[in-house]
C-alpha cells in the first residue's frame, strides 16, 4: 500500500487529480470507479480545470459509480445521479453511454445488481477506483460486518452513515436506509485504488484500515491485501498513524 501524505484538503485533491489524469493518459479508453461524498469534491473541480486546459480527454472513458442510494429517483439532487451530473459530467466530455450508476428506483433490485456487474465485466473490469472513506470505515456503502465476498447488492446503511449523510437532507428521517452499492469483491477486483481521506473525523478509521487487523468490523481494511492501492491522506485524517 502507498500512502501519500497531504498538507491540506486542496493538496489532498490536486494529487488524487493527478493521479487519475496520469491512469487517462497511460489508457485513454480507461474504465474508472468513482465514488460521491463530500471528499472527492476538489478532486472532481481539479479535473474539470484540467478538462478546461485541454490536460485531460474524458472522450474514451467510462466510468462506473459506486453507489446510490435506494429510492431515490435520478431527479432527486440527493441522489448519487444527480451528484455526479451536476458535479462532474456535465462539465466534461465523458460521454453519457458510458457513466454507469446503480438505478436506486430499480424494481428488480437483484436483477439491477447482476447487471452492474455484468456491465463492469463486459467493459473489461475497473482499472481504477476512487474510494471515501466513512467514519465508520465503511467503503462504497459497505458497512461494518461486511461480507467480504459480497458483489453489487442491496445494504441496510449503518446508524452512523444515516447520521453523518443526514447533512445533506432536510432532516435526518429522510435520509433512505438502504442503498445500492459495489460489494467489497467488486472493488477489490478494481486493478488499482486510490482512497481519499480528509479530516479529523476519519482519522481512527484511517489508522484501523492501514495499521489495524484486517476485519469485517473495519471494511476498508480489507484494502491491506490489495496489490496496487494508493491512499492520499490529508494531514488531520492522517494525525493517528
Ligand atoms: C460515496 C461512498 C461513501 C463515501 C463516504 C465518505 O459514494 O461510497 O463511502 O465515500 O461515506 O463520505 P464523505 O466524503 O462525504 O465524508
Amino acid at each position: 500500500m502507498r500512502i501519500i501524505l497531504a498538507d491540506n484538503y486542496e493538496e489532498m485533491s490536486r494529487k488524487a487529480a493527478d493521479i487519475v489524469r496520469s491512469q487517462i493518459v497511460l489508457k485513454p479508453d480507461c474504465v474508472l470507479g468513482l465514488a460521491t461524498g463530500d471528499t472527492p469534491m476538489g478532486m472532481y473541480q481539479e479535473l474539470i480545470k484540467m478538462y478546461e486546459n485541454k490536460e485531460v480527454d474524458f472522450s474514451e472513458v467510462t466510468i462506473f459509480n459506486l453507489d446510490e442510494y435506494y429510492s431515490l429517483s435520478r431527479e432527486n439532487p440527493q441522489s448519487y445521479y444527480y451528484y455526479m451530473h451536476h458535479n462532474f459530467f456535465k462539465h466534461i466530455n465523458v460521454k453519457k453511454e458510458n457513466t454507469y450508476i446503480p438505478n436506486g428506483t430499480a424494481t428488480e433490485i437483484d436483477e439491477e445488481c447482476r447487471n452492474y456487474e455484468e456491465q463492469i465485466k463486459n467493459k473489461g473490469g475497473i482499472d481504477m477506483q476512487v474510494l471515501g472513506i466513512g467514519a465508520n470505515g465503511h467503503i462504497g456503502f459497505n458497512e461494518p460486518d461486511v461480507n467480504f465476498e459480497a458483489e453489487t447488492h442491496l445494504v441496510k446503511l449503518d446508524e452512523m452513515t444515516i447520521e453523518a449523510n443526514s447533512r445533506f437532507f432536510s432532516s435526518k428521517d429522510k435520509v433512505p436506509t438502504s442503498a445500492i452499492s459495489m460489494g467489497i469483491k467488486t472493488i477489490m477486483q478494481s486493478r488499482m485504488l486510490v482512497l481519499l481521506a480528509n479530516g479529523e473525523s476519519k482519522a481512527d478509521a484511517i489508522y484501523k484500515t492501514i495499521k489495524g487487523k484486517i476485519c469485517p468490523e473495519v471494511p476498508a481494511s480489507i484494502i491491506q491485501l490489495h496489490p496496487n492501492a494508493t491512499m492520499v491522506i490529508e494531514k488531520n485524517a492522517a494525525k493517528l498513524l
